[in-house]
């Protein structure tokens, strides 16, 4: 049984029980989206649904890990059911690989030392996961007429700012594992572009700052609502907007 207005467009989150990815989904829930939050943890992505809905929102979980393929397909089943269509896909979801470790001092990363098997994670949830995740929900997002992908990816992902010696990024300790996964996101989303660029489906990347969440043991200095809102922003864009971009809050990210 669908409840879903055919009018109100629907967004589905990964990673949306907490962080930047609940700030998303509350954000576009207050601009009259249904929002769907893909959580892992059932009762943490049920507590986050009934927080949108308390505030007056429109809101419900799915379960759902990017690594794993059943429950990937079973979330799209989930929201083919309850929604019909998908307007939206965010693609939030990810790891440092360090824990609750800010990138910049991520010791454990550093090229000549790193454990590969922390590489293979971090690149199985931040890229893998995005593949699997977009795949399964694209049938569902041919059916809206206005479809769009958002992957959350980083400045860290900017061979521009991350190869200068003098730039922003020279303090922070050198990544095997998370910059190099969000710079091949980043990559994956120009190349779906190109794909879905025919079908008027745009895919763009994001930047959202150094945001203070778990991820980084709370050391960013945004707030989830500021680094969530230029997720939003791209989330909101029309067809006929940009694709294949890479954007920040100051606006496009150089690759
Ligand atoms: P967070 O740790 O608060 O949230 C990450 C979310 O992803 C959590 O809900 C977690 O459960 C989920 N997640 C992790 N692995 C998953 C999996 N296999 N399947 C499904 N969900 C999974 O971190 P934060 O900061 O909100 O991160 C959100 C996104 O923003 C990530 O992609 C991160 O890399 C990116 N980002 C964050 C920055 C920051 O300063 N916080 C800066 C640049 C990018």
């Amino acid at each position: 049984m669908r409840d879903e207005s055919t009018h109100q467009e629907v967004a589905l989150i990964t990673g949306a029980n907490k962080g930047i990815g609940r700030s998303v989904a509350e954000q576009l829930a207050a601009l009259g989206m249904a929002v769907v939050i893909g959580a892992r943890d059932p009762l943490r992505g049920e507590e986050a649904a009934a927080a949108v809905r308390a505030a007056g929102g429109r809101a419900y979980a799915v379960t759902l890990d990017v690594t794993d393929p059943a429950t990937v397909q079973e979330a799209a089943r989930r929201v083919e059911e309850r929604s019909g269509r998908l307007d939206v896909l965010i693609n939030n979801a990810g790891i440092t690989g360090s824990g609750q470790v800010s990138p910049a001092d991520a010791h454990d990363q550093v090229p000549s030392s790193v454990d590969l098997d922390m590489v293979r994670a971090v690149f199985e949830t931040n890229v893998f996961g995005v593949i699997q995740v977009t795949n399964a929900m694209l049938p569902l997002l041919r059916r809206s007429p206005a479809p769009r992908v958002v992957n959350v990816s980083s400045h860290a992902a900017s061979l521009s700012l991350t190869s200068d010696p003098d730039g922003p990024f020279a303090a922070l300790l050198p990544s095997a594992a998370y910059a190099p996964s969000k710079t091949a996101l980043t990559a994956l989303t120009v190349q779906y572009a190109n794909e879905l660029r025919r079908d008027g489906i745009p895919v763009n990347a994001v930047a959202p700052g150094f945001v203070d969440t778990d991820s980084n043991n709370h050391t960013g200095f945004l707030t989830v609502a500021q680094g969530a809102s230029c997720v939003v922003r791209l989330a909101v864009l029309g067809t006929d907007g940009p694709t294949g971009g890479f954007f920040g809050a100051e606006g496009p990210v150089p690759w």
